[in-house]
């Protein structure tokens, strides 16, 4: 069994049950969640690896502008299935049927994030579950 890390975005926390029903459909296992608020440092923090992008600053003030759902989730490999659950980064982009098509606003408030590999599920799992 693997372990990623799914985020449900401002945009989408009053679908948040919901998500996560989706979620437990396509066979995940929801070990831990979390509802809370990032500050505009823990979000820049979080989201490091693409500062000095164009959409860095609207990125962070978004992640920073309500409360976001984090979920520590388990499935055989889950870090694949999650990305593929989820959808491309741009909801217009995404196929019918995955959670950003579904709950996405734009690239910015995409509803969603999924950990992209097994070494950053592990940062960020441990980023907010720091017991794990
Ligand atoms: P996420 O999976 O949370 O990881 C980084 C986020 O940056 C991504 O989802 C989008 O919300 C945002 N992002 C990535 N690329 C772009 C882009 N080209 N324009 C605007 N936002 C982007």
């Amino acid at each position: 069994m693997e372990q990623t890390l799914m985020i449900i975005k401002p945009n989408a926390v009053a679908k948040a049950e919901e998500i996560i029903g989706r979620v437990k459909q396509e066979g995940f296992t929801v070990r831990q969640t979390k509802t809370l608020s990032l500050t505009s440092q823990e979000a820049k923090e979080f989201y490091a690896v693409h500062r000095g992008k164009p959409f860095f600053a609207d990125l962070v003030r978004f992640m920073d502008s309500g409360q976001i759902v984090v979920a520590l989730l388990e499935r055989r490999d889950a870090v694949t299935y999650l990305r593929k659950t989820v959808g491309a980064t741009d909801p217009s982009e995404a196929v019918k049927g995955t959670l950003r098509e579904i709950y996405g606003a734009s690239k910015t408030q995409n509803a969603v994030h999924a950990s992209d590999s097994l070494a950053n599920a592990k940062r960020e799992i441990e980023f907010f579950f720091n017991n794990s």
